[in-house]
């Protein structure tokens, strides 16, 4: 069992292992009260029953909620459906809810949990690779409006991240590589300790300790800039491109698969635009393919930027983008909005 502490406004530990005991790891980090657990409809019965008999053997009174798997349930309505249920249930500000599913379920519980009478309690268990990598750490809550991805929402940290390996088992190979997407940014963003993994044949044999070098790695950029007001927005790499792939897709293209043409697309930009060197989008595209994921889109350069100004990463006249200059060494740079569209079709056009 590997724990790691997120030293951010409320302090928190994620802790990653195979067959954890919940009940008794939640319970250390939260009294007994009345919980809501929420998870979707990919997530098995059996992970579902496990979770929820152990915390109950734990003294936890559990309330349990499951919505539609896929984007299309973070949205309003189903905020709506999860903050009358809680109300229904009655938990009450000493109470909290607990997210076990993939980044959807994550996302809809920490923003339901913010706002519910102003803010109670929540907890992360991670079952996809993505959250378990990426979405479950950080305190990143949210729903998607009619207008774009991840729209309305709140920086809202949780109690604590119970990540146990052994619900990855039966993910979908799909799946499975959609969460090795943002695992494999978080290489480029930290360096070839973590990038290199991506290369070898025994990813999965070493996932918990791939898990943890992500987290490790996104845990130290939230505890300096846990509002993203600077160096967090590295963590968005390939996510400008990606979300506008997703939003023009209907979200029929996986959050995964979009960061990861929008990474390899950012880098073929980069390399284009003189901001990166030569090879720099080869070396990423193959780990990429390596990993079954894909590196190009069919969207025009032109709806791409219509959809990604659209992005909560614009700030006025300009846009953050994130450029991989090497291995362990991106940078944020701004591109006035107008600059955009030509800069994206570089990356499209080679
Ligand atoms: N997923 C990027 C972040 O949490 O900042």
């Amino acid at each position: 069992m590997n724990t790691i502490h997120i030293e951010a406004s409320k302090p928190y530990d994620v802790i990653i292992g195979k067959d954890l005991d919940m009940g008794q790891l939640l319970e250390s980090a939260v009294s007994p009260c009345r919980t809501v657990l929420v998870s979707d409809s990919n997530v098995p019965l059996k992970y579902r029953q496990k979770v929820v008999r152990s915390i109950r053997n734990c003294g936890f009174d559990v309330c349990t909620m499951v919505i539609p798997a896929g984007e299309e349930s973070k949205n309003m309505e189903t905020l709506e459906g999860l903050l009358e249920y809680m109300a229904d249930c009655g938990l009450t500000r000493t109470d909290c809810v607990i997210a076990l599913g993939g980044g959807v379920v994550g996302d809809l519980t920490g923003f339901a949990a913010g706002c519910y009478l102003r803010g109670i309690k929540y907890v992360q268990m991670p079952t996809t690779l993505l959250a378990a990598v990426d979405s479950s750490v950080g305190g990143k809550t949210a729903i998607d409006l009619m207008a774009g991805k991840n729209l309305a929402g709140l920086f809202y940290q949780p109690e604590v991240v119970l990540c146990d390996v052994s619900f990855l088992d039966s993910l979908p190979e799909d799946v499975f590589a959609c969460g090795l997407a943002e695992a494999i940014k978080t290489g480029v963003l930290s360096g070839h300790e973590l990038f290199d993994r991506f290369s070898r044949p025994d990813i999965k044999e070493n996932i918990a300790e791939i898990i943890s070098l992500c987290v490790r790695y996104k845990g130290d950029v939230v505890q300096r800039d846990e509002f993203e007001t600077g160096e967090r927005k590295l963590l968005n790499l390939g996510h400008t491109i990606g979300h506008a792939i997703e939003k023009l897709s209907g979200y029929e293209i996986a959050h995964g698969q979009a960061v990861a043409m929008g990474m390899a697309m950012m880098a073929r930009s980069a390399e284009a635009m003189g901001d990166a060197p030569e090879g720099m989008a080869e070396t990423i595209e193959k780990v990429l393919t390596a990993n079954g994921l894909p590196t190009d889109c069919e969207y025009s350069a032109g709806q791409l930027a219509q959809f990604a100004l659209n992005d909560k990463k614009r700030t006025g006249d300009e846009i953050t983008i994130v450029i991989p200059a090497a291995i362990g060494e991106c940078t944020l740079k701004k591109l006035p909005v107008s600059e955009l569209k030509d800069y994206i079709s570089a990356g499209i056009s080679k």
